[in-house]
């Protein structure tokens, strides 16, 4: 197949907007800073730029390099520079990155919900908190009632086919709709981010958020769990591990200059994520909001009810949460199209189906996946488990699939293209076309370094993991579940891979 008929980029501004799209998105804004709060501010900084430069900076590198020296998907291009045993980790990513897609979706049919609670009193002025930073956990803030009616009612249904449909809309026709979109959207959520940084900075009390997250507080370095969380938290930001950066580069000319590119995307991914850092610690501070719950607190509930105490103009309150869900809701979008285009292009090069055909494989088990993150709190009609069923199924897939899918992708894939295919080449490869040259350095990193970093650090966690399940967890009866999803989780990926490997 060539590679018009593949799709490609117009621009390179197209393919920048759309990898920074794909990076920049639910996780700088959600995970980040409930990640960064988790693990103790400042003392996060040094395991993030740490995972940044050793880590996401040299893979994002591979796997762009990767894209362009075989101008083919993830699991192919895989097969091409290392046999079928890198076809295999290929289709094991993309299948895991189908799980991802499900509940990322979902999080973002509920980011639609909450954006239209602007016209349902969602955001009302006037909700004070005395400023004590972190002094006691907020009250049950209303935003959280808001959130969980949102989430046991069957509209949450409509809003997760809305998300799905706009993906297909956008993916429809491959790169030159997704170049079209990111065009608007990668500057707006800029736009957005920047309006509510300078809004949050300004806020009386709000300079002491940001100190929070500049204050070094070393103790927790010692603590593998935050390496853990920084090293998942960097390879999704960055979009790694899940073969989406592979497929966008496939989509580029051959004499793309990847060194430069990872570094632009890198940037842009972090630059963005330190300002949504800056943004919402700020806002937690001046209303001595309490963040700690789930990770998805902070944004559902933490936040909009800070926004509402930002002004005492209802107007302004309203339009800044519709804003901040906007924002949720463009940036996910960004990310989620890049999430399906990974295995949309894998499927295409490899059964040499249409793209709607491609698109309707995975759609259709991923809105499945999308309703069941719902529907056990529908299910669950007088909210027994306080609403939070669905909550918890997305937490043990996320603590299963975010946490080590991506970091064994990482480890496996440094292993083949340092081993395998050799650093050398791919040095050479990422050298050929760039104004910058990578040192010797680079194949030692790759060959060496990440791969034993990576491997510490999952065989580490694995070891602290208590049952099979890393917290303390109370399904209401329904603890199997705990159980069950890391099992269907292996089982759906390790056989879907298999089959689709040996398929010729
Ligand atoms: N990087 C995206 C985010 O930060 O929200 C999520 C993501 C997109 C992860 C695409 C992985 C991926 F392949």
């Amino acid at each position: 197949m060539s590679t018009t008929t593949r799709g490609s980029w117009n621009s390179k501004l197209g393919f920048i907007l759309a990898a920074s799209g794909s990076a920049i998105g639910l996780g700088n804004i959600v995970f980040f800073s409930s990640n960064a709060y988790q693990y103790g501010g400042g003392a996060f900084y040094l395991p993030y730029f740490f995972a940044l430069f050793v880590l996401g900076l040299p893979i994002m590198m591979l796997e762009f390099g990767l894209g362009t020296m075989t101008g083919k998907s993830f699991p192919l291009a895989l097969r091409q520079v290392s046999g079928r045993k890198g076809e295999f980790l290929g289709w094991w990513a993309i299948i895991s990155a189908l799980f991802i897609t499900s509940y990322y979706i979902a999080l973002l049919g509920w980011a639609f919900g909450m954006m239209l609670g602007a016209f349902n009193g969602l955001f009302e002025p006037g909700v004070t908190a005395p400023f004590a930073p972190f002094a006691e956990p907020s009250p049950e803030p209303s935003a959280m009632i808001f959130f969980f009616d949102l989430i046991a009612s069957w509209k949450t249904i409509i809003f997760i086919l809305i998300i799905w449909s706009l993906n297909m809309l956008i993916l429809w026709r491959g790169t030159s709709t997704i170049e079209k979109v990111v065009r608007v959207f990668v500057p707006l959520m800029w736009l957005f981010m920047i309006c509510l940084v300078i809004r949050g900075a300004t806020l009386e009390g709000g300079f002491n958020g940001i100190m929070y997250l500049f204050t070094p507080d070393f103790s927790g370095i010692a603590d593998p769990t935050v390496w853990k969380g920084a090293f998942s938290q960097m390879f999704f930001s960055l979009s790694l591990g899940l073969g989406t950066m592979t497929a966008y580069a496939s989509y580029l000319p051959k004499d793309s200059d990847q060194i430069n590119n990872s570094m632009l995307v890198s940037f842009l991914n972090c630059g963005f994520e330190f300002i949504a850092g800056l943004a919402i610690f700020s806002i937690l501070f001046v209303f001595a909001l309490n963040p700690a719950g789930t990770t998805l607190s902070l944004s559902f509930f933490v936040i909009p009810q800070g926004i509402g105490a930002i002004s005492e103009y209802a107007w302004v309150v309203k339009i800044i949460g519709f804003a901040f869900f906007l924002l949720l809701v463009v940036a996910g979008l960004t990310s989620s199209i890049s999430l399906i285009e990974g295995p949309a292009s894998a499927l295409i090069d490899k059964l040499k189906i249409s793209r709607a055909k491609a698109l309707a494989m995975i759609a259709i088990p991923g809105f499945i996946g999308s309703i069941l993150f719902g529907l056990p709190t529908i299910v669950d009609p007088d909210l027994i488990n306080n609403g939070t069923l669905g909550l918890n199924l997305l937490d043990i897939t996320d603590h299963w699939v975010f946490g080590y899918a991506l970091l064994v992708v990482g480890f496996v894939q440094t292993v083949l293209m340092g081993w395998v295919l050799g650093a050398d080449k791919l040095r050479a490869a990422l050298n050929k076309h760039s104004k910058i040259k990578l040192g010797k350095w680079y194949e030692i990193l790759i060959k060496f370094i990440a791969p034993a970093l990576l491997l510490g650090i999952i065989v580490l966690s694995l070891l602290q993991e208590e049952g099979l399940y890393g917290h303390d967890f109370e399904l209401a009866g329904m603890n199997w579940l705990a159980i069950f999803i890391p099992i269907f989780w292996l089982v759906v990926s390790i056989g879907g891979a298999a089959y689709l490997t040996t398929r010729e």
